[in-house]
């Protein structure tokens, strides 16, 4: 059996919970070298101990996604602590959903920050190396409200289609290009994390939870999802995943 995780070096952002963190802990016992970057360091300190004891290699950095200058930071810090850049895990997220009538414009402001913007600049911060090292691998955390439409999740939703079509048209460029940048967009149902503490609306935190005690599935499966495609060939891109728990219609 290959192993193509062993020894990468991948940046993961949004890794203080949920899948960011499952993720972390699933490459790094692969073998890969986890960057660990999200608002709270804390959190992020406790998981890099964690991957210590194990036998991994971890390293953190407070970033917060919406700030070009701390995408550049954690990119930096990936270089100097291991050499080099392989992968970004474009992860961070929140997901403060309500009715458009409910109008609750700062939210959508702010998911339009970090959902977006925050995955543009981590998208710019890696590009110059990945371009000049012809490789790379970029993943984006999407959503099922990226591929179809859901009452509730209008602006949510409209943040994880625009990853989507952001990344069809990355891949397709660096085909283009011959700079063999690899991209990867997850498309996950209901997965249990603390992404739903971001909701404020009472009745769609109501409606959210049941479907999610209902069905959810552990962050642990979309980290299972992240390393298979790690494991393939350098030649070989597999650019799509859909995946939530088997008992949810979506
Ligand atoms: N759970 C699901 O059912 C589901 C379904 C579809 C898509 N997703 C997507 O999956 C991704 C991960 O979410 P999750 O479900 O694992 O939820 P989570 O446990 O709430 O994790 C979200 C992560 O994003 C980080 N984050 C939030 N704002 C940030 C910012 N400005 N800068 C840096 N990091 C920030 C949080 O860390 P800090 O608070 O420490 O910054 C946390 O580590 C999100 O993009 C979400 O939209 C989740």
């Amino acid at each position: 059996m290959t192993n193509n995780i062993k020894d990468k070096v991948v940046i993961i952002t949004g890794a203080s919970s949920g899948i960011g963190e499952a993720t972390a802990k699933l490459l790094a016992a692969k073998g890969a070298k986890v960057v660990l970057g999200a608002r709270r360091e804390d959190k992020l300190k406790a998981i890099a101990d964690n991957i210590a004891k194990a036998g991994g290699q971890a390293v953190y950095q407070a970033l917060d996604v919406t700030r070009q200058d701390d995408n550049d930071a954690i990119v930096k810090l990936a270089k100097d602590s291991f050499g080099k850049v392989d992968a970004i895990l474009l992860n961070a997220g929140i997901m403060p959903v309500s009715n458009v009538s409910a109008l609750k414009t700062s939210e959508w402001k702010q998911m339009v920050d970090v959902n977006i913007n925050g995955v543009l600049n981590g998208v710019a911060a890696v590009m110059p190396i990945f371009t000049a090292q012809k490789s790379g691998h970029i993943l984006a955390v999407s959503s099922v409200a990226g591929i179809k439409a859901y009452p509730g999740t209008a602006v949510y939703g409209g943040t994880k289609w625009f990853v989507r079509d952001f990344m069809e048209c990355l891949r397709m460029e660096s085909a283009m290009e011959g700079t063999n940048i690899r991209t990867v967009t997850l498309y996950p149902a209901a997965i249990n994390t603390e992404l739903l503490t971001t909701i404020t609306d009472e009745g769609a935190a109501q409606g959210m939870a049941g479907i999610y005690t209902a069905f959810g599935i552990a962050p642990d499966r979309i980290a299972q999802v992240v390393a298979f495609a790690f494991d393939l060939p350098e030649d070989t891109t597999v650019n799509e995943f859909t995946v939530g728990p088997a008992k949810q219609p979506w």
